[in-house]
């Protein structure tokens, strides 16, 4: 059964909550430790199969099109002084095999129609999403286990996972029933209620696999909560065409649009990290005394 090969990253978001940070840099380009959360996002994508990754960008975003394109200069300058470690790192970055796309969103008209921005670009296939600030640690990566579910089922697989029910308005929630392990089929959705209108706490984070029915829908999609095009809305929509699931990944979520989320995965990744590690947690041992 086939898998999806085309990934979109909305990277439309202001970063509003990064202010100053990300005044002039995109929230994307933030480095947990030493790459940037675009970049996970993106080895994510690759490590699930994917080839062509689609950037749907906005004001301010330009670095992020920098990032993954070659920079023979500093290449050329890492190889002179034999700084191979450095100069494969870069290398790596894209893979030959894989593809950018760039398309930029005209208007801020929200997640639903960024989406939707992609479509010239997916056409008739179905297709992945991930939102860099949901910094995903699992093994294998989510959207490769999402893929697997995909390839199984052939239908719409949004990644999900349980939230503290103080924090429903800050997702899209979903009301479900299981019908394998961490596989639920969906009832409902809905995009950030308040908690005591909330059909339950499964929360969606930013990853989604999406069948191309869904841009009839966003075409159709009126703005909703915040007065944006809401993706959550138009798979609300979709479900009336086709089945969607719910999958509850394995992994640990890091929240990087917030700002403990993010410091928490800098800690995390630091701790892991092959270069730092050891010094890292001897620091953070010194800091307890
Ligand atoms: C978006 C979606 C929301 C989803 C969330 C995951 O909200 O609208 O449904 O649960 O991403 O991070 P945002 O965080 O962009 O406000």
């Amino acid at each position: 059964m086939s898998k999806i090969t085309k990934v979109v990253f909305s990277v439309v978001g202001l970063g509003i909550r990064f202010l100053p940070a990300t005044k002039a840099s995109p929230k994307e380009m933030l480095p947990i430790v030493d790459k940037p959360l675009i970049q996970y996002a993106a080895e994510e994508a690759i490590a699930a199969g994917a080839t062509e990754l689609i950037f749907i960008t906005g004001r301010n975003k330009r670095s992020i099109e920098d990032h993954f394109d070659n920079a023979s200069e500093l290449e050329a300058s890492l190889e002179a002084s034999g700084k191979k470690e450095m100069l494969e790192a870069l290398k790596g970055i894209l893979p030959s095999h894989v593809s950018c796309i760039f398309i930029r969103q005209p208007k801020a008209l929200g997640l639903g129609h960024a989406v939707l921005c992609a479509k010239p670009v997916v056409g008739n296939a179905s297709f992945g999403v991930i939102l860099a600030d949901d910094l995903i640690d699992a093994n294998p990566p989510v959207m490769q286990q999402m893929n697997n579910v995909y390839a199984r089922k052939q239908c719409s697989v949004l990644g999900v996972e349980d939230v503290l029910p103080l924090e429903t308005a800050s997702y899209g929630i979903v009301d479900a029933f299981e019908i394998e392990q961490n596989l639920l089929k969906l009832k409902s959705i809905v995009e950030k209620p308040k908690p005591a209108d909330a059909p339950s706490t499964l929360a969606v984070v930013g990853r989604y696999i999406l069948t191309p029915k869904i841009f009839d829908c966003l075409e159709k999609v009126k703005p909703g909560k915040g007065g944006e095009i809401q993706l959550t809305d138009g798979i609300s929509d979709l479900m009336q065409y086709e089945d969607i699931l719910a999958y509850r990944f394995a992994g640990k979520r890091y929240d990087c649009g917030s700002k403990l989320g993010f410091m928490k995965a800098n800690v995390e990744y630091a701790l892991k990290h092959s270069e730092i590690a050891d010094d890292f947690a001897s620091y953070l041992k010194s800091l307890k005394r």
